[in-house]
This record gives structure tokens, sequence and C-alpha cells, in this order.
């Protein structure tokens, strides 16, 4: 059975495959008729048991345009609230027949407990575990970075080899940052993180990527910079710098975006601290992919859900009534 637990599940064939899928199905969000047939009679639960905007909205978009039923979970308002346990939940999905468990926990590790418990036959996805992993995050950050350093037709079977990539603030708590750095490393760029010594994680030296404490000295040989949410929520007071003295240090401001080459894209996975981690004028720029970011994650989720539960047949079918 397949899943998707970590970036490092997948090889570089693997994630270039994803991409160049991600690309066939974006073709498709710019048709009149924006739906597949290929993943119908076929369900795909959201399993949330931690707040979520961008993922949640973006996988249930990514399982409807392939015409999957979608049953949506949120902890908040479901029996979780009464003490009930992730075996008995998972086991309440499973006898809903659920195809695909797509589940964000703040436990690091759940997803790959539920992969391998037996409690469900369905494949799992995780969408964000604890300060683990968030593999279809950097996925779509990947499927961004090649469209928009490479090429959107000319990227198509490419990688992401020699290009630089800087990843700027609290990696301590983020798996995004941690999914981005195998999975970058994986498509052959080089990956450098810039974080307050305060937010490095222990063992970062294992990490295949440079570590700096210096961010203007960084900047000006970036392809990409990905500011990261600064996770007060996830952090203890007392490690950590004020916001002034942190925006200083470790912010990207306009004047500090003037110093990245002309070429260079600033990214945010969201959600954003406006004037911590990134002031307006960055955030609203031309150069910042944020947004840009949320729609490709429908089409890298699509992706990543029709690999799952459809990979034998054919991704995009063009009708007769389409082409007309
Ligand atoms: N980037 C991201 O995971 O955003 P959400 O928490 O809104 O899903």
């Amino acid at each position: 059975k397949r899943h998707l637990i970590s970036a490092t599940d997948l090889t570089r064939d693997d994630a270039v495959l994803i991409l160049d899928t991600a690309e066939e199905m974006a073709r498709v969000a710019d048709r009149p008729i924006k739906k597949l047939p290929t993943l119908r009679g076929r369900t795909v639960v959201n399993l949330f048991f931690e707040d979520s905007t961008r993922t949640r909205i973006s996988f249930e978009a990514a399982a409807k345009r392939l015409s999957a039923d979608v049953i949506n979970f949120s902890a908040k308002g479901s029996s979780v609230s009464k003490g009930e346990s992730l075996k008995d939940t998972a086991l309440t999905l499973e006898a809903m027949g659920a195809d695909a468990v797509v589940i964000r926990h703040h436990a690091s590790g759940a997803p790959y407990r539920l992969a391998n418990s037996g409690w469900i036959d369905g494949a799992v996805v995780n969408a964000g575990d604890g300060t683990h992993e968030h593999p279809t995050q950097a996925l779509l950050d990947a499927f961004t970075m090649r469209r928009r350093l490479i090429g959107r037709d000319t990227g198509l079977g490419e990688d992401l080899a020699g290009r630089r990539i800087t990843i700027v603030g609290d990696v301590l708590h983020s798996r995004v940052a941690r999914s981005n750095v195998h999975l970058l490393n994986t498509l052959g760029a080089h990956v450098t993180l810039v974080a307050p010594p305060t937010l490095v994680p222990i063992g970062v030296e294992q990490w295949p990527c440079e570590v700096s404490y210096d961010l203007d000295a960084v900047l000006p040989k970036s392809d990409a910079v990905m500011m990261l949410r600064v996770q007060r929520e996830r952090m203890n007071a007392a490690f950590f710098p004020t916001e002034r003295e942190y925006s200083r240090r470790y912010g990207l401001n306009g004047d500090r975006m003037a110093r990245m080459p002309e070429h260079a894209i600033v990214m945010h996975p969201g959600p954003m601290n406006r004037g911590m981690e990134i002031t307006a004028e960055v955030a609203d720029s031309d150069r910042c992919t944020a947004v840009e970011q949320v729609a490709n994650g429908v089409s890298t989720r699509m992706a990543v859900l029709y690999l799952l539960l459809g990979g034998s047949e054919p991704a995009v079918t063009t009708t007769r009534t389409e082409e007309n």
C-alpha cells in the first residue's frame, strides 16, 4: 500500500513525476470544466486534529476536482473532544469506507502510526504532524519554484539542480522547513537555513543543508527565499527574542528584498505574521508567491491523490466535448 508520510519517502523520480502530474492537473483548472472523473466512487477523508485553512481547503478542492466523495472531519465538535482515541476515530472512518485519509495532527508521528496500525486500509497522506513534516507543502513549494525559476513548460521532467534556496526563521518548530530541506535536497537544490541560534533544531548538522546566522550575506546568493511563520503557540517565551529584535535581524523588508537577485522569488507557506517575519510591502509585492503557492497546492494535491488512488489510469483524458 502506498502512503505519503515524509518527504524522505520520495526519490528524485517520484518527486518529478508528482510535479509533472501536477502540471497536467493545473491544465485542467484552466479548462471551462474543471473536473476529472478519475476518482469517481472513491472516498477521501480529511481528518484534521489541528487548525488549517490552506491545506484542508485545497485537499477538499483537489479531491472534488477528481470527482471523489469528500468527508471533512474536524476534531473540534467531534467525539475527540469527549476523549475518543485516534484508534477509535480511525476505526469509525474505516467503517465508512475511506480510500484515503488526509491527516493533520499536533503529535509528530501520528500519520505514521495511522499508516502502520492496521486500523485502516486506505492510503494515508500527512497534512502536517507536529513539528515533524508537511510533505505536500514541500511539493507545492517545489512546484512553485520550478514554474517560477525554470518555466511552466520548460520545467517538465526537470528537477531543481543547482538552485539556491534560503529558508529563514523559526526552523525549530517548522515541519515545512524539514520537509523542504529533504525534498529540495532530493531535487538537487542547495539549501541554506537562516535562523536565530535558539530556533535551530538540535541535530541540524545531520540535515542535508547549510546553516547561517547572517541573512544579509545569504540573500544576494538566493534564487528563492522562503520565510517561515514564527510559531509562538509552540514556543517557550523565554527562548524568543523580542518582536522588534526578531524582525530587525531575521525579517524580510523592502530594503532586504532589494539585495536579492532580480529573478529571485519570496515564498511563504502561510499563515503570515505580517510585520514580524515579513513586511506588508514584501508580502504584497509581485515577487511574493504566497497566493500562487495556495493555488498550486490544489494541483499538487490532485497529483498526490491521483497517483496514490488512481495511478494506473490516464490522469487527463480529453473528451470531444472538452475539445470543442
Ligand atoms: N501552509 C499551511 O499548512 O497552511 P494551513 O495551516 O492554513 O493549512
